[in-house]
């Protein structure tokens, strides 16, 4: 069996990282997590990835972006996962990471693009919220999309409830859209995703990748 080498790039708590690695180690899967990097030293998640056995890296603030770049490259990384990575990447690293390269969102896109979507969500009367993968381009929160999970708003939803039950969702369908690339039967080209080789028309779920 082929394994793919993934890259995770984190910046705060790591659930996703976690579920990520934790998903890594089941028999059969195809991906092995060869590194985890992060922009901030004291991010929980630095703790979750080395007690998991996973090399974590910092970078420094100045040129984060060359020295991810380099890693990256170091660690022959064939796809980069973004799981709560607070900074904007440049254009010129998504394009040459084009196709290579997801991002996890707690909405579902294209509504909520950037911060405090919990919130937005809530202030807006929304019925139905989630949580979003797509491959990075250029564009903030953009990119085709993949795979969504959606979560009903419960009447007294506070954002931290409905963050909670949206968060549980991501660490679910994070590790299952990134064994369906590594197995090759996602696959993205032209800003078109398919999977098991026919185009998709709208996300996928979880309960279409298990
Ligand atoms: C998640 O809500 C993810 O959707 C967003 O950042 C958060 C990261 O959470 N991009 P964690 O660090 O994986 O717990």
């Amino acid at each position: 069996m082929r394994v793919m080498k993934i890259g995770v790039l984190f910046s705060g708590r790591g659930t996703n990282l976690k579920s990520i690695i934790e998903r890594s180690k089941q028999e059969g899967c195809c991906y092995e997590v060869v590194v985890a990097i992060t922009d901030n030293l004291s991010a929980p998640g630095i703790q979750l990835a080395t007690e998991l056995g996973v090399n974590c890296v910092v970078v420094p603030n100045k040129n984060w972006e060359w020295h991810i770049y380099d890693i990256l490259n170091k660690f022959n990384v064939e796809l980069t996962v973004l799981a709560g990575f607070m900074r904007i990447l440049p254009t010129l690293f998504c394009m040459r990471w084009e196709n290579r390269c997801i991002n996890i969102h707690p909405s579902l896109l294209p509504k909520y693009k950037g911060l405090h979507t919990h919130r937005r969500a809530l202030e807006a009367g929304d019925v139905i919220h989630g949580c979003s993968i797509h491959f990075v381009t250029p564009e903030l929160d953009d990119g085709p999309i993949v795979a969504q999970e959606q979560v009903l708003i419960q009447p007294g939803d506070t954002e931290q409830s409905l963050a909670a039950r949206v968060l549980e969702r991501e660490n679910l369908l994070y590790p299952e859209v990134i064994q369906c690339i590594a197995s090759r039967k996602i696959t993205s080209f032209d800003n078109k995703v398919s999977f098991n080789g026919v185009k998709i028309e709208s996300p996928l779920s979880l309960n279409d990748l298990l």
